[in-house]
């Protein structure tokens, strides 16, 4: 029986279908194991079935000599080393399509709260803070009639635009090169992008490309009233430009998904009130972590049984 390492407890449907064929070695559930661990756990293991994004380095490749497959449980790599993994021969699969519209709900969660000041009111109400009605009391932002700016023509960023039109939403969008998806005359460069949107929402890849996309020189472009929501990954955006964008009231407001040393969160965006944040938990719905941990050991058993992993994102160069 191949052997096979998944470092966090997965959904048991997802499980089951491993252990049919699979001795399975299964992490902690939410804490998570330390680096020594997992290079500890993986050594003689067959297959790698990563949660969370604990680095998946050539250090850890080599203690397992055996490892043919890494099914990851998520759609973004940026944890894993894959031109490492390709040149050892071994498949680095993600659940690509498992999370988009999930993910894209998250995102409208965080325009919603943010233009409308949700958690803040929220913690307005807790504290007993609250007397009573005011002609500007609480006052938020509208959505209709505005535009939406998504950054990335991929998956989310459609099912994010396609969620629009119903709120009275105009979209434009940046992506490298202009999407079927979109409409023909929304695609923008980055920079008209930001100036043009009254919300501009992440939704692209981290690659060394997309790494600090939005500083300051970017903020700078966005119009005072914007809001920015990121549903990507914390290092797109550089943190401590927008928590400083924030505190001066260059932009309205953020709602924030993901952070550049998470779980650590930038000071100033702790103390901003006009900021909404979330735990990393865009894909966080029982029905999409089902299906993550399903979709992940389909592609980890297809591995060990010597055939591509279905979302193989190395199936081109590593053959067998
Ligand atoms: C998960 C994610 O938090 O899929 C992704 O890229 O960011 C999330 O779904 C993560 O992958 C958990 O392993």
């Amino acid at each position: 029986m191949p052997k096979v390492l998944v470092t966090r407890k997965i959904a048991d449907d997802a499980l089951a279908i491993l252990r049919k064929s699979c001795e399975v070695t299964l992490g902690p559930d939410e804490s998570g194991w330390s680096r020594a661990e997992i290079l500890d756990a993986i050594r003689g293991c067959d297959g790698l079935l990563p949660v969370g994004h604990a680095k998946i380095d050539a250090e850890l490749m080599d203690a397992a000599p055996r490892l043919r497959v890494i099914a990851n449980f998520g759609v973004g790599v940026d944890h894993i080393d894959v031109p490492a993994a390709t040149a050892r021969g071994i498949w680095v699969s993600n659940t690509a399509g498992s999370l988009t519209e999930t993910t894209a709900e998250l995102g409208w969660a965080l325009i919603l709260s943010t233009v409308r000041r949700i958690a803040e009111g929220d913690r307005y109400v807790r504290e007993g803070r609250w007397k009573g009605f005011g002609p500007f009391f609480f006052l938020g932002t509208e959505l209709v009639g505005k535009t939406l700016g998504v950054v990335g023509g991929g998956r989310i960023g459609q099912a994010v635009a396609r969620r629009a039109p119903p709120f009275g939403m105009r979209v434009v969008y940046w992506s490298r090169a202009p999407r079927p998806e979109f409409a023909a005359d929304a695609h923008r460069t980055l920079d008209a992008l930001l100036r043009e949107s009254d919300i501009v929402v992440l939704t692209v890849a981290l690659s060394p490309e997309t790494h600090h996309l939005i500083g300051a020189p970017q903020i700078a472009l966005m119009k005072r009233s914007a809001f920015l929501v990121n549903i990507a990954r914390g290092t797109i955006v550089e943190e401590a430009a927008l928590a400083r964008a924030l505190v001066e009231g260059r932009i309205a407001g953020a709602g924030l998904d993901v952070y550049e040393k998470e779980p650590e969160v930038h000071p100033d965006l702790l103390r901003c009130p006009n900021t909404v944040l979330v735990p990393h938990i865009g894909s966080a719905t029982i029905e999409t972590r089902t299906r993550m941990g399903i979709i992940a050991a389909q592609n980890l058993l297809a591995g060990l049984e010597g055939r591509v992993p279905p979302l193989a994102l190395n199936a081109a160069e590593v053959r067998r």
